[in-house]
């Protein structure tokens, strides 16, 4: 196997070199002035099984189109065999028609990538499991919940408490096994989002947190509200530190702010989103997967 490096996933491309040993394939690309995107192929690729890492985190349209570019080249140049590691699968919020009109954004991606030769697909605690059944291709998904609980035992954590910000059966199992990666407990909010506004809003309940260090465990933060709600309520009912893995960490506009303002010690993410917030790899649950497959 030979892993592509995507321009969004450079680093994270070498990490799961090292994770698998499998070499990087070299390659060039750049912008033309126009903003258009430019891949070659620096060696052959014909008769290979390609591991292509691009994830596709904000701008995900400029992410998809390289992408997008990279399969196509890969197909192309006769590739044997290819698989994706796309740990931020973007466009997997719309897995179905929730309004009258509405488009399946998730079902045009996974239609391109299986036009484009992708032979299979992992992921990263993708936000609705359901787009994955739109996959004809083995679509796998994967879970950093362990990996960024175990990041928090370095803060001499006291009676740990996991928590999911709400109370979707996949936001609980996220939880769920990031409490038993450390030995905690673990419960969860109800939150409920207004469909036409997107304003959330979450509810309190009865929680043994106080004098304890809380995780927010949760897959995206986007504008940061979810994990601030969480936190403020956690924080009013007496925790002692909160902290925040998040395994995509979009953290657009100020969600940074709101999170800190709400109380949140530390905001940790992994290489998903290569950002300041990337401190947990996504490499080693890969590499796992691929070694068990
Ligand atoms: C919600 O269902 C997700 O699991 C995340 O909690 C949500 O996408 C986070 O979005 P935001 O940061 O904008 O509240």
């Amino acid at each position: 196997m030979k892993i592509v490096g995507g321009p969004s996933s450079v680093e994270l491309a070498r990490r799961v070199s090292d994770a698998l040993d499998a070499p990087i394939i070299s390659v060039r690309s750049k912008r033309f002035p126009d903003g258009e995107f430019y891949f070659k192929f620096e060696e052959k690729v014909a008769g290979e099984d390609l591991l292509v890492v691009q994830s596709l985190y904000p701008p995900q349209d400029e992410h998809l189109v390289e992408l997008f570019i990279i399969l196509h080249t890969c197909r192309d140049m006769k590739a044997e065999r290819i698989r994706a590691f796309i740990p931020y699968l973007a466009y997997s919020r719309q897995d179905m028609r929730y309004l009258d009109g509405e488009c399946l954004s998730s079902a045009v991606i996974s239609e391109i990538l299986e036009h484009l030769g992708v032979d299979s697909l992992y992921t990263v605690d993708v936000h609705n499991e359901n787009v994955l059944k739109n996959y004809k291709v083995p679509a796998y998904n994967l879970t950093a919940s362990s990996d960024l609980a175990r990041y928090f035992l370095r803060k001499g954590l006291n009676e740990p408490f996991v928590i999911a910000p709400d109370d979707e059966e996949i936001a609980i199992k996220r939880a769920e096994l990031a409490a038993q990666a450390i030995g905690a407990d673990y419960d969860y909010f109800v939150k409920k989002r207004d469909r036409y506004t997107g304003e959330i809003r979450t509810f309190s309940k009865e929680m043994d947190v106080q004098g304890r260090d809380v995780i927010i465990i949760d897959d995206i933060i986007s504008t940061g509200k979810t994990a601030a709600n969480a936190a403020s309520i956690l924080k009013q009912m007496g925790a002692r530190r909160v902290f925040v893995g998040v395994s995509h960490a979009l953290m657009m506009g100020d969600a940074a702010k709101l999170l800190k303002d709400a109380g949140v010690e530390e905001i940790v993410g992994t290489d998903s989103v290569m950002n300041e917030f990337a401190k947990v790899s996504v490499a080693p649950v890969l590499a796992k997967a691929i070694k068990e497959r």
